[in-house]
């Protein structure tokens, strides 16, 4: 029953379900980044059972040449139960990530986690050896977002924009779309105009038209930044940044933890709940 209800937004409830689906879409010309479903946990050796499969998913995709990274909830690596054990985590699969030649997407949580976020994955990054292989990401709902990202420019830290999936209260999030939209736009153009390689993470048309309108009349060739989506949504605008020639990066998750993160998704469109129940009453 979850399988099948989940199976829209998520690519199986096994690490092997994870390392296929993300071996097709690399074939079908698009990157990707693994996430291995799970919010907080409730000890430190449940951190740590999440981490090894962060462990894992470094081996597996350096064995089977996967174009692929990760992505890391740090409540689910234990910052809820103690900061020093999510950093310690974070560093360790950083140093993991760094000698596999890959990378680290520290995704960003609800707002009372994100200057401990913003503090932690600055201070992997300080560490010289471990420089440019860890990220975050930002999110346009939040009044703070563009002072961060021009620090985190300043720091050299590769950033992922999305829109923000939580809920949060008008004392520092914009309550109205339209101005998180405007502000996606407006932290867009800074990371397009940055020397780092950051993430577009949006599958709205109106930012993927602007971002693309921007980069064409500042000479901003489309290999110095990517669009991601989500594993399952827009899957023909996918096809068609990729068609077109930019990069395009799917966020693929997996694992038995999978209802918060679905429940987010059908939050976003309601549209999804009607397409899923359809979906379910088909043999
Ligand atoms: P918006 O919600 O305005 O939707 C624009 C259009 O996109 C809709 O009209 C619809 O056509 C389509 N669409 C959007 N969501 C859909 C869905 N679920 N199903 C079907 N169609 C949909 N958030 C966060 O707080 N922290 C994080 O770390 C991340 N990480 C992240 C990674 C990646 C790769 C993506 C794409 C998104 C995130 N997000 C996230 C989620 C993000 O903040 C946001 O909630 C969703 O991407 C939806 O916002 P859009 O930019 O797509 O626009």
């Amino acid at each position: 029953m979850g399988n099948k209800l989940s199976g829209r937004f998520v690519a199986g409830m096994e690490l092997a379900d994870a390392l296929r689906v993300a071996e097709s879409v690399n074939k079908q010309g698009m990157f990707v980044t693994l996430d291995s479903l799970g919010e907080s946990v409730s000890s430190a050796a449940e951190a740590h059972k999440a981490a090894d499969v962060y462990h894992e998913l470094l081996d597996s995709i350096r064995e089977r040449h996967l174009d692929a990274n990760i992505s890391v909830k740090l409540t689910q690596m234990g910052l809820a139960l103690d900061p020093e054990l999510a950093e310690a985590i974070a560093t360790n699969l950083t140093e993991h990530a760094k000698y596999t030649g890959n990378f680290v997407r520290i995704d960003m949580e609800d707002s009372p986690l994100t200057q401990v976020t913003l503090d932690i994955v600055r201070r992997v990054n300080e560490r010289p050896d471990l420089r440019g292989a860890i990220g975050i990401v930002i999110q346009a709902y939040l009044y703070r977002s563009q002072a961060d990202i021009e620090q985190l420019i300043a720091d050299g830290i590769r950033v992922r924009l999305c829109k923000g999936a939580y809920k949060e209260p008008a004392e520092v999030a914009f309550p109205r779309k339209a101005d998180v939209d405007a502000n996606y736009i407006k932290l867009s153009q800074t990371l397009l105009e940055s020397p780092i390689y950051h993430g577009l993470a949006t599958h709205d048309e109106a930012m993927i038209a602007a971002a693309k309108s921007f980069a064409k009349k500042r000479d901003i060739t489309p290999s110095r930044f990517e669009f991601q989506m989500l594993y399952g949504v827009r899957r023909d605008l996918q096809r068609k940044l990729v068609a077109e020639g930019y990069n395009v990066r799917v966020y693929i998750p997996f694992g038995r933890e999978w209802y918060p993160y679905f429940m987010r998704r059908l939050a976003e469109r309601p549209a999804n709940v009607l397409f899923i129940a359809k979906n379910m009453l088909r043999k």
